[in-house]
Order: structure tokens, then sequence, then C-alpha cells
């Protein structure tokens, strides 16, 4: 049993002051009364108030892929802070690594041809809805149930209308439960409902039939490759080859979210690892490391709107010197030795796995684990082989109570994994975490 006391001290001044955490979404409320306040983070541990010291699988919800306080990162960091601003304000002053970083991203990313830097993942996806309707002078966009775009008003939650009247615009339910729209709010814009059409994952019959009645008012269609914010559900073989040749038909801006996938499936992202070229894509996260930083990337003729400035995309913070010397730190760290850090990351994440998939052998449970690299998730009643493509294959297997078992049973341990199940690594998770990890889920296993 961990010690909580001054946690739960701090969890209960905390929880007056502040309305919710610094991001809220509808997850069950448990979590909100047992916070942890960390005082100290080293490679892939943490340690709280209380001394207890953890071995953190949330990455900080993705950016951090190269651990904690990485040593070249700091390094990086430092020099910066030694003898340069912070912040010298966008479009006034520029330094030399904007161009260095930016050629690297040209370099790596298939659909760089410009790049423009925001701050967070959910600018850059506003910031390319723009640039996409600018471009085709269309009004809608195309996403998909259970991908995860940011938090503003046009983007965020509802659910897929199973039998729309007219246009398939996302359905929002006050009443709906959490597992069914976890991102429903209050609060949004009056029209905001009305500008995407939201249509079921891995479904070709709902996107062509869609295209053929409405392609030519859709500007964009923007989605993540492989869905890491719902369980990693994959896309079926073809699919997003169908989606490429079906926006070059229709002239729609395709568009990859990357902000999870970019720079952790590899360096040249999910674009990369599944071969289909997009028109355009959305960097943030793990770009740099650990501190606030995103970019938008894609087709020179897209992009070049912003240099005649048909389409503004303005921002304080945009490109500032220490965001740049992170993102720059952390591409040189993953370029090193032919990508050697993500080879070390395969290796440790192969044996966490399997040892994973063998304990659940050994307390009877089935257990899926749908992975890619430097992230998967452990889901409980499913069979080890069943490869989850879409929320049916999901929710009509998943065996919800010994998956959130298992998670909330990792965290008593001191195994921190995000909530439902999802595992990020870092390129400096070790065998020997590897070691205390299944150890620990062969006592939660046990008691499941
Ligand atoms: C795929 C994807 N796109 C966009 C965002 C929004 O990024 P941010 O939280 O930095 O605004 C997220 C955040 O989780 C994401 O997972």
């Amino acid at each position: 049993m961990l010690k909580m006391d001054k946690n739960r001290e701090l969890t209960e001044k905390f929880n007056r002051i502040f309305p919710g955490g610094h991001s809220n979404f509808r997850v069950p409320l448990e979590a909100t009364e047992n916070r942890i306040f960390v005082v100290r983070a080293e490679g892939s541990h943490v340690w709280d108030v209380d001394g207890n010291e953890y071995i953190d699988f949330q990455g900080g919800m993705g950016p951090n892929l190269l651990g904690h306080r990485h040593p070249e990162y700091v390094q990086g960091l430092k020099a910066l802070l030694d003898t340069s601003s912070t912040c010298i304000g966008s479009g006034v002053l520029h330094t030399p690594a904007d161009v260095e970083l930016a050629e690297k991203i040209l370099r790596h990313i298939p659909c760089a041809e410009r790049v423009k830097f925001c701050l967070s993942g959910s600018e850059a996806v506003q910031m390319v809805i723009r640039l996409a309707r600018a471009y085709t002078g269309r009004p809608y966009y195309i996403r998909f149930g259970g991908h995860y775009h940011g938090w503003f008003d046009n983007i965020l939650g509802g659910m897929v209308d199973p039998s729309p009247s007219a246009e398939p615009f996302p359905l929002y339910d006050p009443n709906s439960d959490p597992f069914d729209d976890l991102c429903f709010t209050k609060g949004r814009g009056p029209n905001s409902e009305k500008e995407s059409f939201l249509l079921p994952w891995n479904d070709l019959d709902a996107l062509e039939a869609t295209l053929e009645k409405y392609g030519e008012q859709i500007a964009i269609i923007h989605f993540e490759a492989v869905v890491v914010n719902h369980f990693n559900l994959l896309p079926r073989p073809g699919y997003l080859e169908r989606i490429r040749e079906l926006c070059t038909k229709y002239g729609i801006v395709m568009s990859i979210d990357e902000v999870i996938t970019g720079f952790r499936l590899g360096l040249s992202g999910a674009q990369g690892r599944f071969g289909v070229t997009p028109d355009m894509a959305t960097f943030g996260k793990a770009l740099a490391g650990g501190l606030p930083f995103s970019a938008v990337v894609g087709k020179a003729e897209i992009m070049e709107q912003l240099r005649d400035r048909t389409v503004l995309g303005p921002g304080t913070f945009n490109g500032y010197p220490l965001g740049v010397q992170a993102a720059l730190t952390t591409l040189k760290i993953l370029e090193k030795d032919d990508g050697g850090a993500y080879r070390e990351m395969d290796r440790v994440q192969k044996r966490l796995e399997d040892g994973l998939q063998e304990l659940a052998g050994k307390h009877g449970r089935l257990l899926r684990i749908q992975s890619e690299r430097g992230v998967f998730y452990t889901a409980f009643g499913i069979d080890k082989d069943t490869v989850l493509y879409t929320e049916e294959d999901l929710t009509s297997r998943i065996d919800i109570e010994a998956t959130l078992g298992f998670w909330a049973g990792m965290a008593q341990e001191g195994i921190l994994v995000l909530a439902g199940g999802r595992w990020y690594m870092s390129i400096v998770h070790t065998d020997e975490d590897v070691e205390k990890t299944l150890q620990a889920a062969d006592k939660v296993m046990e008691a499941l």
C-alpha cells in the first residue's frame, strides 16, 4: 500500500481551488479524489510528496518520449537558457534554430513541403482546418467517431448519428453515458455542431456514400491514422489508401493528425509507418519532448496561403526559442545512430508486452494487447490475436471491469498507466522497469 498522507492533504486543497484537474474529461471521479503530487522525476520514474516511487507509463499523455530529464535534452535547454531568450515574439525576431528544425521536419515527414509552428495540438488542428477551407472554398470537414483532435467547440466529442435524416452531423446528447461520449460538453457555440460530419471509423461504405452526396462540400478529412485515443484501433488493410484515393478524386485535403503518432511511431510518423502520404498533417506532443510546441506541415500550395496572408495564423508564442530548441534537441536525440533509441524502445516494449501476455495466460485471462511502437493498450476479455479495428470490435468483447480494475490496481502498485489501460513507452524504460512492472502485474491479475 502506498503512503498517501501528504498527497491527500494537497488533494483536498487542490480540489477546493481548482474546479477539476488542469485537463478534464468525463472520467470516473475517484481519480480526482486521489491525486498524486510529483516532486521529482528522472528517466522513467517519478516520486511524489509522500516519497513513493512510480514507474511512469503515462508519458505526460504523450510528450515524454524521452522520459524525464533526458541528459541531452536538459543540456540542450540549458545551452539556450545560458545564452539567449526564451521568447522573442513570433514574427518579430527569429533564431537560426527555426531553420534547422524546419529542415529536419521536411527531411523526415513525407508530406511536409512547408512548416508552420504553433503551441498546442488543438491549435494546429484549427489551423489545418482553416487552411483547407480557404484552399478548397468548402465549408465542412469529416472526422471519425472515437478520434480526438483537441478541445475546441467545433471538434470535441459527439456521437455518430446512426440514421441521419440529411447531413451526418455529430449527435450531442447531454444525457449520454461517458462511455458513449467521453467528450460531451455544454457551452459550445451555436453553429459548431454543424461544421463537421462525424462518420464511423473503418466504414468505407459510410465514407463513400457520404462523399457521393456531399463530396463537393467537404474541405478536409482529418483523422488519427491509428486511433491512439481509442484503444489504438487500427486502420483496416487498404483503408488509408482508399481515403487517399477518395480525397484525390473529390479534391479534398487529406490530413493525418500526428499529434500523438508524430515522432513516436518513428521519425516519419504514422504516414511513414503506413506508407500513405496525406496532403497535410498536425504534430505536437512528442515533437518537443515535453514543452508546448506543435506544427502544421503540408503541401506547398496549401501552406503558401499563409505567406500571401490569404490565411492568418498569428500567435505570440509561435516558434518561441525555448520550444524550438526543445524540438530540435528531441529530434537530434531520436535521429542518433539511425534511430537507435527506437530500436531499444521496441526491444523493451516487446519484453513487457510478452510478459503481460504470459501472465494473462497464467491467470486464465483473455488479454488483447493492441500495440503500436511506443504506445499500447491492455484490453481484457479479448483474445490476444483479435485485431481491433472498430468500436464494435471493442465494445462487443471487452471486459471493462477487468480492464479498469487492472489499471487501478497497477497504480496501487506504483505503476502509472493512463486511464483505460493506455501505456506510453519512452526510450529510457529499462529491463529493470519491465521486471518490476511484471511482478506488480502478476499480483494485480491474481487479485482481479
Ligand atoms: C490526436 C490528437 N490531436 C490533437 C490533440 C490536442 O492536443 P493538445 O492537447 O496539445 O491541444 C490531442 C491531444 O491529446 C490528440 O491526441
